[in-house]
């Protein structure tokens, strides 16, 4: 997992918890980096979770409610270091049924060693999109935080249903309509 998902990760933790609460979850998670995080570096996706798990420990917020969070914290970081990946679209379903073939291939490029699900549309019309994410991260509602910030930045919503192909989370069926 690429650096700045960490140090953005961090310094929101910052923001709403303060710097004792980054140090505990540091301290806790036992991690084999030592938490000393940079944004290019590229970081075993067990030390997030680690850091997840101790955060949810100490605030009672479940995992996916932090992730769903956190997401929608990361979609500004992403929309202001690749404003050229996300202007090229002019619609958010045009957009969110593009991540696979589009905007992560980009991705991979830049960061060769990226570790990314895939979104695979089942269907489209321009107001409704499915898509099945897969990822052995089970992120999903990382996705969904990202999808929701993707309508807001077009100043629409969507009612976004998740369905659970793998209970573990790791297949993931999204059902999107624009509102
Ligand atoms: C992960 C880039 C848009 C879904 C990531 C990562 C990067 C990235 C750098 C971290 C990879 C790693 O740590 O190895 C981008 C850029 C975008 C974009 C530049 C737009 C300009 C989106 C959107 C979605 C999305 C709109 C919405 C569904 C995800 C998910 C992950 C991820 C779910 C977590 C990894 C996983 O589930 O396996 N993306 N992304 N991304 N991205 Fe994107």
């Amino acid at each position: 997992m690429k650096g700045i998902v960490f140090t953005e990760f961090l310094e929101l933790v910052e923001d709403k918890f303060g710097l004792e609460v980054v140090d505990e979850i540091i301290e806790k998670s036992e991690l084999p980096s030592g938490g000393a995080y940079t944004a290019v570096g590229t970081y075993d996706f067990s030390e997030m979770l680690s850091l997840l798990t101790h955060l949810s420990d100490h605030s009672k917020i479940s995992i996916d409610a932090l992730l769903l969070t956190y997401a929608e914290h990361f979609f500004k970081v992403l929309a202001d270091s690749y404003p050229g990946l996300i202007d090229k679209y002019d619609d958010p379903i045009k957009l969110l049924s593009s991540i696979e073939n589009h905007i992560h291939t980009e991705v991979q490029k830049i960061y060769p060693d990226a570790e990314l699900p895939t979104f695979e549309v089942i269907d489209k019309t321009s107001t409704t999109l499915v898509m099945i994410y897969k990822s052995s991260r089970a992120m999903y509602n990382f996705g969904l935080g990202l999808m929701n910030k993707t309508f807001e930045h077009y100043k629409s919503s969507a009612t976004i249903i998740l369905e659970k192909i793998k209970e573990d989370g790791t297949e993931v069926k999204f059902s999107i309509t624009k509102n």
